[in-house]
């Protein structure tokens, strides 16, 4: 049984090392894709601070289009290379936004995000959607959360099964 642990961390990175370690529990007892990515979401949404959305955009053909997540009610479909999501997917690389209306073509789906990070979700060279967590506060993710969320998604996708997900 999962049992979600209090953090003892010190600093942000031993808190994504605490958080990634959990994954790594969670998933050597489950390898069903959806409901990984949606514990993932539960898990990164209520531990970390000053989010208001974090969640899944699963690759449709040549969109993006909603998966689980955390937050409010959010745009459903996203091409490839829209917005920051379309642009990390389409690129393959984390993209980190200071500033949400500083980056053209920001797709704004809660009115309270000022600043946002996406990974993509690889396995190998397949694209399969990506990471996107959204915070009110300017300027809240660093390198940091790069590699902290970065790690969270190969460890999904290495712990997952998304044949059904991502077909
Ligand atoms: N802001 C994203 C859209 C997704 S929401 O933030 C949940 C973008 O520009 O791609």
């Amino acid at each position: 049984m999962f049992v979600a642990k209090p953090s003892t961390a010190s600093s942000k990175r031993e808190h994504y090392r605490e958080l990634n370690q959990q994954l790594v529990g969670l998933f050597a007892e489950e390898s069903d894709g959806l409901a990984n990515a949606a514990n993932l979401t539960a898990l990164f949404f209520h531990a970390l601070p000053d989010l208001n959305w974090l969640g899944f955009y699963l690759l449709r053909g040549a969109e993006l289009c909603l998966g689980p997540f955390q937050g409010k009610v959010a745009c459903v479909r996203i091409a490839l290379g829209r917005g920051v999501c379309g642009t990390a997917a389409l690129e393959r690389k984390t993209i980190v936004v200071p500033d949400v209306h500083a980056f053209p073509g920001h797709i704004a789906c809660d009115a309270a995000s000022r600043s946002e990070i996406v990974i993509p979700l690889l396995r190998g060279d397949r694209l399969l959607g990506v990471l996107d967590a959204d915070s009110p506060r300017e300027s809240r993710f660093d390198a940091d959360d790069a590699e902290g969320l970065e790690t969270a998604a190969r460890l999904l996708v290495a712990g997952s099964d998304f044949s059904r997900l991502v077909p």
